[in-house]
């Protein structure tokens, strides 16, 4: 049952074996697989006319809102801030008159999430959360609730709950798009195909674990490990560094491929395995030239990316990882699986506690 582990050596193998059937089940519930269309619980604001929203979260929560930022402000054209909870708590924001807020939360009962959720009452902004737990303190105390269908996630380190809130933070950006009429009924249908064709995809995906546990083999021995990604792929980036931080105690960071010159670049040597996340797609050159950069200064990439993608990283990567093709406006996604199963490989390889990692707790309730 649901709080068994199955076949799995850890509850975080099982629940990243989960990714396809959760991602499944809660984009069943938004979008309909034979109109294309998405259908949204009621807002409780007017999309149309809503001058700002500021999304806030904690921990991967944060990096999924931090997806939905760009999925939101380049469908629906809406001016989105992304702020951790714990900074947008005491920053004191000026916030729009009629603003709206998304939170992101697993648990619904993180308390910088929480505290921040009241800041923004009292400074009148319509609050709407994306929660995994249905009974939480935030689903209850927010004016809506858009629900992730994950299931109960034991692991203390997120996998299928993060899937499930970018699948939900999806379906809004397109809703939000398609409500101010920046997405005709044509773009809509798009988008909602790509959606639609990422469950099967996360199944492919998994099937590549003999692949990802190979590449894991490698990481792990790393001392700093670092994880590019431009556009809606620089958030998962970071999901990769914070996964592996957390649960292997390798040193990560994940940064913007573009930013990876004023900094990054001068601990690159042959020792640090820079993941690269570079599927094809309007950035991909870009992100490319960033890793040849990299490449020339020893650095040694490897590589998430697609059947479009390989043959250019091919040519000086070390090791190329070719995942499904989907969508562009999906891939976030489906990134986000390999390097949550990477993390997960390279912390069995280190034999660290996968599921209760030293110092963290699944759920913060504590300032
Ligand atoms: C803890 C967990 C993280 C999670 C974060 C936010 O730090 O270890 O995996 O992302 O809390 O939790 P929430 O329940 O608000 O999503």
């Amino acid at each position: 049952a649901a709080t068994g582990k199955g076949n799995y050596r850890h509850f975080m193998e099982k629940e990243l074996h989960e990714h396809p059937a959760v991602l499944g089940d809660t984009l069943r519930q938004y979008l309909d697989p034979r109109t294309l269309e998405v259908n949204l619980p009621r807002l409780p604001f007017d999309p149309a006319r809503v001058p700002r929203i500021t999304m806030t979260a904690c921990g991967s929560a944060f990096l999924a809102a931090q997806v939905g930022r760009y999925w939101i402000e380049q469908l629906a054209r809406i001016p989105v801030d992304a702020d951790v909870a714990s900074e947008l708590r005491y920053r004191d924001p000026p916030l729009a008159e009629g603003g709206a807020a998304i939170l992101v939360s697993q648990s619904g009962e993180t308390a910088d999430t929480m505290a921040a959720m009241k800041l923004l009452r009292e400074k009148q902004q319509s609050i709407l959360s994306v929660v995994n737990v249905p009974e939480s303190s935030m689903a209850r105390e927010s004016d809506a609730t858009v629900l992730t269908v994950a299931g109960p996630e034991i692991g203390v380190a997120s996998t299928k709950a993060f899937t499930a809130q970018l699948a939900v933070l999806a379906c809004l950006a397109i809703g939000l798009g398609r409500a101010r009429r920046e997405l005709t009924t044509l773009d809509e249908g798009v988008l909602t195909k790509a959606l639609l064709e990422v469950p099967h995809k996360a199944a492919e995906v998994l099937e590549q674990d003999a692949q990802i546990k190979a590449l894991a083999a490698e990481v792990a021995s790393a001392r700093d490990v670092l994880f590019l990604g431009r556009g809606a792929l620089f958030p998962i980036a970071m999901e990769g560094a914070l996964k592996l931080k957390e649960i292997s105690y390798i040193h990560a960071e994940g940064y913007a491929a573009g930013e990876m010159k004023h900094g990054p670049i001068a601990l690159i040597d042959n020792q640090v395995p820079v993941i690269a996340l570079c599927p094809s797609g309007p950035l991909y050159e870009k992100t490319l030239s960033n890793l040849q950069e990299a490449s020339a200064r020893g650095g040694r990439i490897m590589a998430f990316t697609d059947a479009a993608g390989a043959p250019g990283l091919a040519r000086f990567a070390e090791r190329v990882i070719v995942l499904p093709e989907v969508g562009v406006f999906a891939q976030p996604i489906l990134y986000a699986i390999p390097v949550q199963l990477l993390a997960y490989h390279v912390a069995v390889l280190k034999g660290t506690d996968v599921d209760q990692p030293r110092n963290l707790a699944k759920s913060v309730t504590v300032e």
